[in-house]
């Protein structure tokens, strides 16, 4: 069976089950192309050990060149009895290139050594197409902070109102979240630029082939100083899927925020018609399903990454045949992000706010309560006796079914002469803000000087 690569040794074929079983075409046939540009860089380096002529290695990159068109037009595809896209591709070079020279290809490289290249080859191109979706949900987030740069809401802790907050700092805290998740696919990238290719089986090769020349071709910055670690280690793939669940789980964040936001309750944004659903039976529903299948999928890319760890787990060295179960959930992660990320930021980009009924919001259920405590702090009061202080007045005004700025400047003396009427200058959401104006604070201006560095980290990702 030509699809195969093995087989002078065995006394007839696999088993059907065992073909089956072991067949891997329906998944990593989407490694052809990174297949096809390994198998270049490996001729020219057979070439220059001298194990090709100048003829045998043009023959042999036309022949690849054919294969990658006919792969790409689909005019070339895994047969049936192809057992991986390594076997599959060796079979279409000699189908084009004739067994005396396609033969010679396979020559000082081994699939343990051309699986763990291609992989990386993957997940750094893919790495790069998530990048681009990361930096457009964080520009949305900008974008939105930058339409609102005054607009006060409700700042929560426990989901209770705690102190007024602008909305674009709110946002920005999660574009600060999607800002780290960019750096990591970025430093992920330092660790996945080491290149597999000539590690062989596991042991490396002897035909003085130069990994380094096929790293070079293919986009690496070096090879791998250890045959062994080349073939067997997955921590790479392992470190993708880790920063693509972290991806996941930060975009779930906004996500439950949007969906609670566009309840009748909270009624903060309105999701635009074209990032909402509808209902099959309630004419009138309007639904978040973007954020929802945000929240969903979030728990799916967890699930690649422990299904994953789970097969590493326990591995001896080197190469083990359960690493063929490396590809699908990386794969799945980075085509679940890449299909995540769009409908994420066109959900942000075309929020719309309703900033007065955040505005009103922001600073009732008490939530000026330590802005009390901290102007009593300026006149020298403790802020352990502050604290009493402040807590009284929301004692009494709850009582009372009230806010802390309806109470009177009576009512204020009666709990303490510190109360004096001056406290009012506090009580209002824009004094609370403004007060906050170190850095990473919710003033305005800090919010300001926040927007300059987080675009300044930006910018080179
Ligand atoms: N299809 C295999 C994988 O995905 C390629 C390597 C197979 N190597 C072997 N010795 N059977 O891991």
């Amino acid at each position: 069976n030509e699809g195969s690569l093995w087989g002078g040794r065995f006394a007839g074929g696999p088993a059907d089950a065992l073909a089956a079983l072991s067949k891997s075409t329906d998944f990593d046939w989407r490694l052809a192309r990174y297949d096809i540009a390994g198998s270049r860089a490996h001729a020219r380096v057979l070439h220059a050990a001298g194990l090709l002529d100048e003829q045998e290695l043009s023959g042999m990159l036309r022949a690849l060149d054919r294969l990658e068109a006919d792969v790409v037009s689909g005019a070339y595809v895994a047969a049936e009895s192809d057992e991986d896209v390594h076997g599959s591709l060796e079979r279409g070079l000699i189908e084009r290139a004739g067994p005396g020279l396609g033969g010679k290809l396979r020559a000082g490289r081994s699939r343990n050594d051309q699986i763990a290249t291609l992989g990386r080859m993957f997940l750094r191109d893919h790495a790069r197409l998530i990048a681009a979706g990361l930096v457009d949900t964080v520009d949305a987030l900008i974008g939105q902070a930058e339409a609102h740069p005054y607009a006060p809401m409700p700042g929560r802790t426990h989901l209770q109102h705690a102190q007024p907050v602008l909305l674009s700092h709110h946002l920005l805290a999660h574009a600060w979240a999607f800002v780290r998740d960019l750096q990591r696919f970025v430093d992920w990238d330092r660790r996945a630029a080491v290149s597999p290719y000539g590690s062989g089986a596991l042991a490396g090769s002897s035909l003085g082939l130069d990994p380094n020349a096929v790293a070079a071709d293919l986009g690496f910055d070096s090879a791998a100083w250890n045959s062994i670690d080349g073939t067997a280690s997955r921590d790479v793939y392992a470190e993708f899927a880790w920063v693509a669940s972290m991806t996941g789980v930060d975009l779930s964040r906004i996500s439950e925020e949007i969906i609670f936001w566009a309840t009748k309750e909270a009624s903060f944004v309105t999701l635009d018609d074209a990032y909402s659903t509808g209902s099959s039976i309630m004419p009138q529903k309007k639904n978040p399903d973007v954020a929802e299948l945000a929240r969903g999928k979030a728990g799916r890319l967890i699930g690649d990454l422990t299904g994953l760890l789970a097969t590493l787990k326990g591995l001896p060295l080197a190469y083990n045949r359960d690493l063929q179960e490396d590809k699908e959930p990386v794969f799945d992660a980075a085509d679940t992000l890449e299909l995540l990320l769009p409908a994420v930021s066109g959900m942000i980009a075309t929020l719309r706010f309703n900033t007065e009924r955040m505005a009103e919001l922001a600073p009732q259920g008490f939530a000026l309560a330590t802005d009390i405590a901290e102007w009593l702090v300026r006149q020298g009061v403790p802020f352990r006796e502050a604290h009493e202080l402040s807590g009284e007045a929301v004692k009494v005004a709850e009582s009372r079914g009230v806010e802390l700025w309806d109470l009177s400047d009576d009512d204020y003396s009666a709990i303490s002469p510190h109360l004096t009427p001056e406290v009012r200058t506090v009580l209002s959401t824009e004094g609370s803000l403004n007060s906050r104006s170190s850095q990473g604070g919710t003033a305005p201006e800090a919010v300001q000087a926040q927007l300059a560095e987080l675009q300044q980290q930006l910018a080179p990702l």
